[in-house]
Protein backbone atom coordinates (compact mmCIF):
# COMPACT_ATOMS: atom_id res chain seq x y z
CA UNK A 1 0.00 0.00 0.00
CA UNK A 2 0.98 3.48 -1.21
CA UNK A 3 2.53 5.60 2.22
CA UNK A 4 -0.07 8.40 3.69
CA UNK A 5 2.02 11.31 5.19
CA UNK A 6 -0.39 12.66 7.92
CA UNK A 7 0.51 16.99 8.68
CA UNK A 8 -1.11 18.28 11.30
CA UNK A 9 -1.09 22.24 11.33
CA UNK A 10 -2.75 23.63 13.99
CA UNK A 11 -2.46 27.71 15.62
CA UNK A 12 -4.36 30.41 16.51
CA UNK A 13 -7.14 32.45 14.30
CA UNK A 14 -5.18 34.39 11.49
CA UNK A 15 -2.18 33.08 11.61
CA UNK A 16 -2.06 32.20 8.16
CA UNK A 17 -2.85 28.12 8.66
CA UNK A 18 -5.50 28.10 5.83
CA UNK A 19 -3.51 29.69 3.43
CA UNK A 20 0.15 28.23 4.01
CA UNK A 21 -1.18 24.75 4.59
CA UNK A 22 -3.55 25.08 1.27
CA UNK A 23 -0.37 26.32 -0.82
CA UNK A 24 1.67 24.06 0.41
CA UNK A 25 -0.94 21.22 -0.16
CA UNK A 26 -0.89 22.00 -3.62
CA UNK A 27 3.07 22.16 -3.91
CA UNK A 28 3.53 18.51 -2.35
CA UNK A 29 0.56 17.70 -4.58
CA UNK A 30 -1.60 15.94 -1.27
CA UNK A 31 -5.07 16.71 0.16
CA UNK A 32 -5.66 19.97 2.39
CA UNK A 33 -8.53 19.73 4.93
CA UNK A 34 -9.17 22.64 6.56
CA UNK A 35 -11.03 21.56 9.57
CA UNK A 36 -12.70 24.90 11.07
CA UNK A 37 -14.83 24.95 8.01
CA UNK A 38 -16.30 21.77 9.07
CA UNK A 39 -17.40 23.68 12.74
CA UNK A 40 -18.18 26.87 10.11
CA UNK A 41 -20.91 24.98 8.65
CA UNK A 42 -22.21 23.22 12.03
CA UNK A 43 -22.30 27.11 13.77
CA UNK A 44 -24.01 28.04 10.34
CA UNK A 45 -27.02 24.78 10.78
CA UNK A 46 -27.88 25.92 14.29
CA UNK A 47 -27.49 29.64 13.33
CA UNK A 48 -31.00 28.89 10.71
CA UNK A 49 -32.19 26.08 13.25
CA UNK A 50 -32.85 28.97 15.54
CA UNK A 51 -30.67 27.82 18.14
CA UNK A 52 -27.85 29.44 20.28
CA UNK A 53 -24.85 27.79 19.97
CA UNK A 54 -23.45 28.48 22.86
CA UNK A 55 -26.36 26.58 24.82
CA UNK A 56 -24.94 22.98 24.41
CA UNK A 57 -28.06 21.31 25.73
CA UNK A 58 -29.38 23.05 22.79
CA UNK A 59 -27.12 22.08 20.05
CA UNK A 60 -26.82 18.46 21.38
CA UNK A 61 -30.26 17.43 19.91
CA UNK A 62 -29.86 18.98 16.91
CA UNK A 63 -26.96 17.53 15.72
CA UNK A 64 -28.25 14.29 14.09
CA UNK A 65 -29.86 16.32 12.01
CA UNK A 66 -26.74 18.04 10.67
CA UNK A 67 -25.37 16.61 7.19
CA UNK A 68 -21.76 17.63 6.26
CA UNK A 69 -19.69 17.04 3.72
CA UNK A 70 -16.52 17.64 1.98
CA UNK A 71 -15.63 18.23 -1.59
CA UNK A 72 -12.86 18.78 -3.79
CA UNK A 73 -12.91 20.62 -7.10
CA UNK A 74 -10.81 23.39 -9.08
CA UNK A 75 -11.71 25.95 -6.19
CA UNK A 76 -10.25 23.50 -3.58
CA UNK A 77 -12.61 22.20 -0.61
CA UNK A 78 -15.94 22.87 -0.32
CA UNK A 79 -18.39 22.62 2.11
CA UNK A 80 -21.83 20.95 2.14
CA UNK A 81 -24.90 21.58 4.16
CA UNK A 82 -26.84 18.59 2.86
CA UNK A 83 -27.20 19.45 -0.86
CA UNK A 84 -26.01 23.21 -0.45
CA UNK A 85 -22.70 24.35 -0.91
CA UNK A 86 -22.13 26.56 2.21
CA UNK A 87 -18.02 27.49 1.65
CA UNK A 88 -18.83 31.20 1.72
CA UNK A 89 -21.65 31.58 4.02
CA UNK A 90 -19.35 30.16 6.57
CA UNK A 91 -17.01 32.94 6.47
CA UNK A 92 -19.48 35.81 7.60
CA UNK A 93 -18.45 37.26 11.46
CA UNK A 94 -21.38 35.56 12.48
CA UNK A 95 -20.91 32.28 11.55
CA UNK A 96 -17.32 32.55 13.04
CA UNK A 97 -18.55 33.59 16.40
CA UNK A 98 -20.93 30.54 15.40
CA UNK A 99 -18.30 28.43 14.91
CA UNK A 100 -15.97 29.24 18.42
CA UNK A 101 -19.55 29.07 20.40
CA UNK A 102 -20.28 25.03 19.14
CA UNK A 103 -16.74 24.01 19.10
CA UNK A 104 -16.36 24.74 22.78
CA UNK A 105 -18.99 21.87 23.25
CA UNK A 106 -17.41 18.09 23.51
CA UNK A 107 -20.80 16.67 22.26
CA UNK A 108 -19.64 18.43 19.04
CA UNK A 109 -16.13 17.60 18.97
CA UNK A 110 -17.43 14.03 19.23
CA UNK A 111 -19.63 14.09 16.78
CA UNK A 112 -17.01 15.21 14.41
CA UNK A 113 -13.75 13.40 15.24
CA UNK A 114 -14.43 10.28 13.30
CA UNK A 115 -15.62 11.97 9.96
CA UNK A 116 -11.82 14.34 10.03
CA UNK A 117 -10.05 10.86 11.36
CA UNK A 118 -11.26 9.33 7.96
CA UNK A 119 -10.13 11.70 5.88
CA UNK A 120 -6.63 11.28 6.72
CA UNK A 121 -7.07 7.42 6.78
CA UNK A 122 -7.43 7.62 3.15
CA UNK A 123 -4.84 9.88 1.82
CA UNK A 124 -1.77 11.86 2.49
CA UNK A 125 -3.24 15.68 3.62
CA UNK A 126 -2.59 18.55 5.51
CA UNK A 127 -5.22 19.23 8.34
CA UNK A 128 -5.34 22.06 9.97
CA UNK A 129 -7.39 23.41 12.82
CA UNK A 130 -6.83 23.70 16.42
CA UNK A 131 -6.44 19.96 18.32
CA UNK A 132 -4.87 18.25 14.78
CA UNK A 133 -2.04 17.30 16.30
CA UNK A 134 -3.53 16.61 19.79
CA UNK A 135 -6.38 14.90 19.31
CA UNK A 136 -7.54 14.15 15.83
CA UNK A 137 -4.24 12.84 14.78
CA UNK A 138 -1.45 12.04 17.25
CA UNK A 139 -0.04 9.98 15.55
CA UNK A 140 0.71 12.20 12.10
CA UNK A 141 3.65 11.92 11.10
CA UNK A 142 4.61 16.09 11.47
CA UNK A 143 2.84 18.79 13.44
CA UNK A 144 3.08 22.31 13.36
CA UNK A 145 1.83 25.28 15.36
CA UNK A 146 1.86 28.12 13.32
CA UNK A 147 1.40 31.41 15.83
CA UNK A 148 1.58 35.11 14.81
CA UNK A 149 0.83 37.97 17.23
CA UNK A 150 -2.36 38.98 17.52
CA UNK A 151 -2.31 42.43 16.04
CA UNK A 152 -0.26 41.22 13.40
CA UNK A 153 -2.97 37.84 12.87
CA UNK A 154 -5.42 40.89 12.64
CA UNK A 155 -4.21 43.12 10.21
CA UNK A 156 -4.11 39.59 7.88
CA UNK A 157 -7.82 38.76 8.87
CA UNK A 158 -9.04 42.39 7.86
CA UNK A 159 -7.10 42.05 4.01
CA UNK A 160 -8.86 38.59 3.68
CA UNK A 161 -11.91 40.42 4.56
CA UNK A 162 -11.70 43.14 2.12
CA UNK A 163 -10.36 40.82 -0.48
CA UNK A 164 -13.54 39.02 -0.11
CA UNK A 165 -15.72 42.37 -0.29
CA UNK A 166 -16.79 42.46 3.33
CA UNK A 167 -14.44 45.17 4.95
CA UNK A 168 -14.46 45.18 8.57
CA UNK A 169 -13.08 48.06 11.24
CA UNK A 170 -9.47 46.85 12.56
CA UNK A 171 -10.54 47.16 16.52
CA UNK A 172 -13.59 44.75 16.13
CA UNK A 173 -11.58 42.85 14.26
CA UNK A 174 -8.52 42.16 16.89
CA UNK A 175 -11.48 41.94 19.76
CA UNK A 176 -13.24 39.13 18.01
CA UNK A 177 -10.06 37.46 17.58
CA UNK A 178 -8.71 38.25 21.20
CA UNK A 179 -12.06 36.90 22.75
CA UNK A 180 -12.23 33.87 20.05
CA UNK A 181 -8.59 33.11 20.79
CA UNK A 182 -9.58 33.01 25.17
CA UNK A 183 -12.25 30.99 24.45
CA UNK A 184 -10.35 28.72 22.14
CA UNK A 185 -7.46 28.39 24.64
CA UNK A 186 -9.54 27.79 27.67
CA UNK A 187 -12.51 25.40 26.72
CA UNK A 188 -12.65 22.49 28.71
CA UNK A 189 -11.76 19.79 25.82
CA UNK A 190 -9.13 20.15 23.42
CA UNK A 191 -8.24 23.75 23.89
CA UNK A 192 -6.15 25.33 21.57
CA UNK A 193 -2.27 24.01 22.54
CA UNK A 194 1.16 22.61 20.83
CA UNK A 195 1.21 19.32 21.03
CA UNK A 196 4.28 18.29 22.67
CA UNK A 197 6.05 17.28 19.24
CA UNK A 198 4.79 19.72 17.21
CA UNK A 199 7.74 22.01 15.68
CA UNK A 200 6.75 25.73 16.46
CA UNK A 201 6.72 28.45 13.74
CA UNK A 202 6.00 31.93 14.75
CA UNK A 203 5.33 33.96 11.14
CA UNK A 204 5.05 37.19 13.10
CA UNK A 205 6.38 39.91 10.71
CA UNK A 206 6.63 37.48 7.56
CA UNK A 207 5.43 37.54 4.12
CA UNK A 208 3.11 35.02 3.72
CA UNK A 209 6.03 33.64 0.60
CA UNK A 210 8.40 33.29 3.59
CA UNK A 211 6.47 31.00 5.93
CA UNK A 212 5.06 28.68 3.14
CA UNK A 213 8.88 28.67 2.50
CA UNK A 214 9.44 27.76 6.08
CA UNK A 215 6.55 25.40 6.61
CA UNK A 216 7.89 23.55 3.54
CA UNK A 217 11.43 23.47 4.63
CA UNK A 218 10.20 21.71 7.94
CA UNK A 219 8.30 18.65 5.03
CA UNK A 220 11.27 18.30 3.08
CA UNK A 221 13.56 17.76 6.29
CA UNK A 222 11.35 15.57 7.47
CA UNK A 223 10.31 13.54 4.39
CA UNK A 224 13.08 13.58 2.25
CA UNK A 225 10.78 12.44 -0.51
CA UNK A 226 8.21 14.52 -0.83
O1 LIG B 1 -9.95 27.98 11.66
P1 LIG B 1 -11.29 28.68 11.71
O2 LIG B 1 -11.18 30.09 12.19
O3 LIG B 1 -12.05 28.57 10.45
O4 LIG B 1 -12.13 27.88 12.83
C1 LIG B 1 -13.42 28.26 13.22
C2 LIG B 1 -13.65 27.92 14.68
O5 LIG B 1 -13.68 26.50 14.86
C3 LIG B 1 -12.59 28.45 15.63
O6 LIG B 1 -13.15 29.35 16.56
C4 LIG B 1 -12.05 27.28 16.38
C5 LIG B 1 -12.86 26.11 15.96
N1 LIG B 1 -12.06 24.96 15.56
C6 LIG B 1 -11.80 24.00 16.50
O7 LIG B 1 -12.21 24.15 17.65
N2 LIG B 1 -11.09 22.90 16.16
C7 LIG B 1 -10.63 22.73 14.92
N3 LIG B 1 -9.96 21.63 14.61
C8 LIG B 1 -10.86 23.73 13.94
C9 LIG B 1 -11.57 24.84 14.30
Amino acid sequence: MEKTYRIAIDGPSGAGKSTISRQVAAELGILYVDTGAIYRAVGLFMLRAGVDPSVAEAVAPKLSSVSVRLAYDGRGQRIFLGDEDVSDLIRTPDASRAASQVSAHPVVREFLLEMQRDIARHSSCIMDGRDIGTVVLPDAELKIFLTADAEDRARRRCLELSERGTPQAFDDVLRDMIERDERDKNRPVAPLRQADDAVLLDTTGNELEDSIAAVLKIVREKFAEL
